[in-house]
């Protein structure tokens, strides 16, 4: 297996010199061309690094172990491609080893939350997000995983983002992701309930699935901004008519599917045009 740490400049010899200590070998380190670098180690077997990458993790480092050839690396390589919507913005792992210097508005993501952009729910989202942000929005992600969603609309020109979950380990990740790419100062991440957040807010996305949804249906109505929108995923297509009952009064203005998924997007009590 080999370690890949990915760091930023400032801290490439210290992470150089920390794997050297733990014993790995082969030590090298290389510039992806966006500030990122990634540090690379082999060790001698598959237990090694598990403790290797625990270690490191624990010490606040982005740490992986990856195969080193064959078909386990050929699926690695594909699982770690990052994954561009229509030439806008691009989201990757912040250890990937593919190339990333020439993605245009890249999102890099660290350990821990769900939501990479892979998932439909999530890529359909991110679509509505590329057709309807116009710039200096204020976002609320609701169930924001990674922050996956606010971090593309931030990239995509929004003003300000407020991401909620209900798991910690969530904020957490959305916390340290907002800190990576650099948009901390814009971003709040919390498990307050939503009853605790103030809005209004111009986006709301929620991919947080239909029982979810129906539950927070009230404070989602209330948190949108007159001329807003909210883009709700995570329910089948059949329970699309379902999951826009409950918001009602507001008013569906478009819906995607990708197989078993489907998306919609609703608008504020003011905002009734479709597109
Ligand atoms: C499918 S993931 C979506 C993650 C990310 N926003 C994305 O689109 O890839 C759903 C997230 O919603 C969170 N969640 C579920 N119910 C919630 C609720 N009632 N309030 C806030 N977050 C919730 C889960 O903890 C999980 O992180």
């Amino acid at each position: 297996m080999t370690i890949v740490v990915a760091a930023p400049a400032a801290d490439v010899d210290g992470v150089v010199t920390r794997l050297r200590t733990l014993g790995a070998d082969g030590v090298n380190a290389s510039s992806t061309g966006t500030g990122r670098w990634l540090v690379r180690a082999t060790t001698p077997d598959e237990a090694t690094d598990e403790l290797l990458v625990q270690r490191l993790r624990a010490e606040g480092l982005i740490a992986v172990a990856r195969p080193n050839a064959g078909v386990r690396l050929d699926a690695w390589m594909e699982h770690t491609r990052p994954r561009v919507f229509a030439g806008r913005v691009s989201v990757c792992f912040a250890w990937t080893e593919h190339d990333r210097a020439n993605l245009a508005g890249l999102v890099e993501l660290g350990l821990g939350g769900f939501g990479n952009g892979e998932h439909p729910t999530t890529a359909m989202l991110i679509d509505e997000l590329l057709d309807r942000v116009a710039g200096g929005e204020r976002v609320l992600d609701v169930g924001c995983g990674s922050g996956v969603l606010g971090l593309c609309a931030l990239r995509l020109g929004a003003g300000e983002l407020v991401a909620v979950d209900v798991k910690p380990d969530a904020v957490e990740a959305t916390r340290r992701n907002a800190l990576l790419n650099r948009v901390d100062a814009v971003t709040m991440a919390t498990t307050a309930p939503l009853g605790e957040i103030d809005g209004p807010f111009d986006v709301i996305v929620a991919n947080i699935g239909r029982g979810a949804l129906v539950e927070l249906a009230p404070e989602l109505r209330r948190l949108l901004a007159p001329e807003g929108w909210l883009g709700v995923s995570g329910f089948s297509p059949v329970q699309r008519e379902q999951v826009a009952d409950f918001l009602r009064p507001l008013a569906t203005m478009g819906h995607r599917s990708v197989g078993d998924w489907s998306a919609a997007v609703l608008s504020g009590p003011v905002r009734r045009r479709s597109r």
